[in-house]
């Protein structure tokens, strides 16, 4: 049988070296899109890469989604049966800072490719998955958040990506597309960027145990969010695109967790006693309560500052990831606990 071809926009982020890990075990042939950076940066993917000499179903591509000309070649050279969509700039705090090639990349990149499928692909053959998400939903109302639950969403980020939400179901419409859209809650595993508050809280405590950094510094501790695991999510994806009908579906846990609650995990899993108190301008930190590495009793270990809040917050994540459960036979097994282990032993071999 002929093997399907797949392009990853993004397949050097986490979602993307999953789902590339994901497809290559289902006999796809892989094409990958990656930025040129001064430094290469392929480690979430070395493990799964061949020398392009020798016999490989991974081929990695030069690409951007803010060049219409490379995205319309890639497309019109590699003509995929399906085409992932994972490129952004995900970093939702960051976004308050690159309004504008958040958009860029976020919003137009995702009609660029839109577009070279409309004009390239007069048959309607090829799948497109859109890398949606729970940030559309902002701080509307009403939770948990489903497919038809209200946007409003908060940050250049959320705003972005809902642009490219309701193009992907604009092209679904108008041109008869097979066009989905995942709208996926947070996800993380030991690939996350190190920026992200699951990564970055891990990373953090245990460098102060190691004694190479004094404190971790963190923002909003109120937050909550509906963590999974990215493996997990990553099958969604593929599956969203094997169903019968391009549709959009919500894929989450179902339960959440604020920040605090997670660098409490955190603390309790790496064996540190600690109690929180309040500042005078009621910023929070934690104290330890025990010598453990190289933390003495009564050393600060993590402390809110300023310059990590955001300039607006979602305060509030929870999805209901029934139509998922029951249109794609997809649910999540992986808990949070479970989640945060993995992440935790995987960054204890790595932080030396
Ligand atoms: P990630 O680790 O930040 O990966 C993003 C990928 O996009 C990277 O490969 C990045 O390349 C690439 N990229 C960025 N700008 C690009 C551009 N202009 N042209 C081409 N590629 C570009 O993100 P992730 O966590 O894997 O998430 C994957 C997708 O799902 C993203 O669209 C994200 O917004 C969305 N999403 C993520 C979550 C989550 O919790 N993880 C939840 C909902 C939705 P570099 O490696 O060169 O930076
Ligand atoms: N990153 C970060 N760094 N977040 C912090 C910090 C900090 O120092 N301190 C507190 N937080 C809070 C943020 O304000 C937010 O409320 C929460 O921790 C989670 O932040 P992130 O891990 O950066 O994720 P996110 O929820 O903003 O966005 C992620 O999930 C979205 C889906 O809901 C990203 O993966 C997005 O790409 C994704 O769409």
């Amino acid at each position: 049988m002929k093997k399907k071809i797949a392009i990853i926009f993004g397949i050097t982020g986490q979602d993307g070296s999953y789902l590339a890990e994901l497809l290559l075990n289902k006999n796809y042939i892989v094409y990958g899109i990656k930025r040129r950076t001064s430094l290469i940066h392929t480690t979430r993917i070395d493990h799964i890469y061949k020398d392009i000499h020798l016999k490989t179903n991974l081929i990695l591509k030069y690409g951007d989604v803010t060049d219409f000309s490379n995205v319309f070649n890639l497309i019109n050279e590699i003509k995929p049966d399906e085409i992932y969509n994972l490129a952004a700039q995900s970093n939702v705090g960051v976004s308050f800072e690159l309004p504008e090639y958040t958009a860029q990349t976020d919003s137009i990149g995702t009609l660029r490719i839109l577009e070279a499928i409309r004009i390239l692909d007069k048959k309607r053959k090829i799948k497109f998955y859109q890398a949606s998400t729970s940030e559309i939903f902002g701080n509307s109302p009403e939770k948990p958040y489903n497919e038809k639950s209200k946007f409003e969403p908060v940050s250049p980020y959320g705003t972005a990506k809902l642009y490219s939400y309701w193009m992907t179901r604009n092209y679904r419409d108008a041109y008869s597309m097979f066009a989905s859209n995942g709208i996926l809650f947070n996800h993380e595993s030991p690939r996350r960027g190190e920026n992200f508050i699951s990564r970055k809280t891990i990373i953090g405590i245990i460098k102060v145990i190691k004694g190479q950094q004094k404190c971790l510094y963190l923002g909003n501790l109120k937050s909550k969010r509906d963590w999974g695991h990215a493996k997990e999510f990553v099958y969604a994806q593929w599956k969203i695109l094997q169903h019968k009908v391009p549709d959009d579906f919500v894929i989450a846990t179902g339960k959440n967790y604020s920040v605090k609650d997670l660098i409490n995990l955190v603390l309790k899993k790496l064996n540190i006693k600690y109690a929180w108190k309040k500042d005078k301008n009621n910023f929070e930190y934690a104290v330890a309560l025990n010598n453990i590495g190289q933390i003495q009793k009564s050393q600060i270990i993590v402390k809110q500052e300023k310059r990590y809040f955001r300039p607006n917050e979602v305060h509030d994540l929870v999805g209901d990831n029934r139509k998922a459960k029951k249109v794609l036979k997809w649910k999540p097994k992986i808990n949070f606990e479970q989640l945060i282990s993995e992440m935790i032993n995987s960054d204890l071999k790595k932080i030396i």
